[in-house]
């Protein structure tokens, strides 16, 4: 799970993602794209709405994307289309760019919808992320659970 600062969105989709999966099979991890955060708790209004909803997510620390995650993961969700083209980026070949996905395609298919920055807006911004999250992150867990879809 990727976004920018790895405190607001990422570390919420981590969370909801790993809650929905067994650890024997499924590795799931976050990052930002950027180096503003590394070594931080997430953000306190993800760490509240995580709370409310049941979630622990404070075992979290910021870190910054690495090239050596495409090695890592099979799958590499964005929030936004600047998280897409800072990946993007960092791809050595095809195979690595066939890997990211905005994660809200997985609920809504080829609309290439993003997942807002909470960062600068109030409460409700936070809440409204967790619950886009949460629909993304079953439809996810659904199609990673059918053996058809593993590697
Ligand atoms: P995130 O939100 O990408 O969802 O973690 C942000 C957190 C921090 C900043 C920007 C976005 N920042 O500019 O520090």
């Amino acid at each position: 799970m990727v976004c920018l600062g790895n405190i607001c969105r990422s570390p919420l989709a981590h969370g909801i993602l790993a809650s929905k999966l067994d650890t024997e099979n499924f590795q799931v991890d976050s990052a930002g794209t950027s180096n503003y955060h590394i070594g931080s708790l997430p953000d306190q209004r993800s760490i509240a709405i995580a709370r409310k909803k049941g979630l622990d997510i404070t075992n979290q620390r910021g870190r910054q994307f690495k090239v050596e995650d495409f090695d890592t993961f099979d799958y590499i969700y964005v929030m936004d289309k600047s998280n897409f083209e800072n990946v993007v980026k960092m791809a050595r070949n095809t195979e690595d760019i066939s890997k990211v996905k905005l994660i809200l395609n997985e609920s809504f298919p080829n609309k290439n919808l993003e997942v807002p920055d909470p960062y600068y807006g109030g409460d409700s911004g936070f809440d409204n992320v967790y619950n886009m999250l949460d629909i993304a992150c079953n439809n996810i867990a659904k199609k990673l659970k059918s053996t058809s879809y593993l590697r």
